[in-house]
């Protein structure tokens, strides 16, 4: 049974579709503001077929009456977002209220590194910044200039010599070593992107670790583990996944309730002791430690015939 935490109610006032990259401009359907949310937001957007989705805010924090979000279609994806690019203006789309992982840390010197689609939380923050004069760069890495990520969102910045461009296919590919190597005293480094990107960061051993932020997107495959078999022990009752299932969706055709967020291995809302049993982990964000005793329900398979959960 899945747990909806809370919804705030938007319409879809306008769509721009930029490359495979659809902006929804969301509105309170009465014109009323909307709760208001920090640079480096997101929010759950909950689809007509029940799937739940986090997106980056990527307007301006300041403007109070809309939420601007930018999806990218993954037509290797698991569904949410090719949904999202069958909604229309008009639409009614709920949605949770904000919250933030990825907030801005007091600085006065910011580096982003954004890999495609992950400019996204750049462009909530970039407004703030520039409010109370700080200092950013910003380094956006694409496959060339036609595939530019959320191109009408940065058309003001197209000139701005603090953004730096990386398309891979003119051989200007982004070096990660030498942008921490030019990383200055004091200044914060933000990098949202595809995983392989992410975890160059996440291995660093370097006296900058600590003054690194890394926002993940979330597990985006489709899950095809076989089918196994989970008992949840304090219910005495043995549930079966079938293939091609979560373990998250068959807990709740069990009518089992177990809360959730993301549905990508990030947020840990789910995070569900097991006893028995090896998981196949692959949630994006779980300590090492962690994972000995704990799963994420709405990523993570199995990897014997059997789990034994705490439920
Ligand atoms: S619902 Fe977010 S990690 Fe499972």
């Amino acid at each position: 049974m899945r747990k909806i935490i809370h919804r705030v109610t938007t319409e879809i006032k306008e769509i721009i579709l930029d490359n495979d990259i659809k902006t929804l401009i969301l509105t309170d359907p009465d014109n009323w503001p909307l709760p208001p949310f920090s640079a480096g937001s997101h929010i759950d957007v909950y689809l007509p077929s029940g799937k739940i989705r986090q997106y980056s805010l990527c307007g301006d924090p300041d403007i109070s009456n809309e939420y601007i979000i930018s999806v990218k279609g993954e037509k290797e994806g698991r569904g949410g977002s090719q949904e999202v690019h069958e909604l229309r203006k008009g639409d009614i789309l709920p949605v949770s209220l904000p919250r933030n992982n990825f907030p801005l840390m007091p600085a006065q010197n910011y580096l982003f590194i954004a890999g495609g689609i992950g400019v996204t939380p750049f462009l909530s923050m970039i407004p703030v910044l520039e409010r109370s004069n700080s200092q950013w760069e910003l380094h956006i890495c694409a496959s060339n200039k036609n595939n530019i990520p959320c191109s009408r969102l940065l058309k003001s910045y197209m000139e701005d010599e603090r953004v730096h461009w990386h398309f891979s296919e003119e051989g200007n590919r982004i070096s990660i070593p030498q942008v921490i190597n030019e990383v200055s005293l004091g200044q914060q480094l933000y990098c949202c992107g595809p995983e392989k990107m992410l975890m160059e960061f996440e291995n660093l051993n370097s006296e900058i670790s600590e003054r690194v932020h890394i926002e993940h997107f979330g597990f985006n495959k489709p899950i095809d583990d076989p089918a196994y078999e989970i008992y949840l022990k304090r219910s005495d009752k043995t549930i079966l996944v079938p293939r091609g299932e979560t373990m998250l969706n068959a807990l709740w055709n069990a009518d089992i309730e177990v809360p959730a967020s993301c549905e990508g291995g990030v947020c840990l809302e789910c995070k569900t002791r097991y006893l028995e049993g090896v998981p196949a982990h692959r949630d994006l964000t779980m300590k090492i430690a962690d994972r000995d005793n704990y799963l994420t329900p709405c990523v993570s398979g199995c990897s014997s015939s059997r789990l034994v959960l705490d439920i």
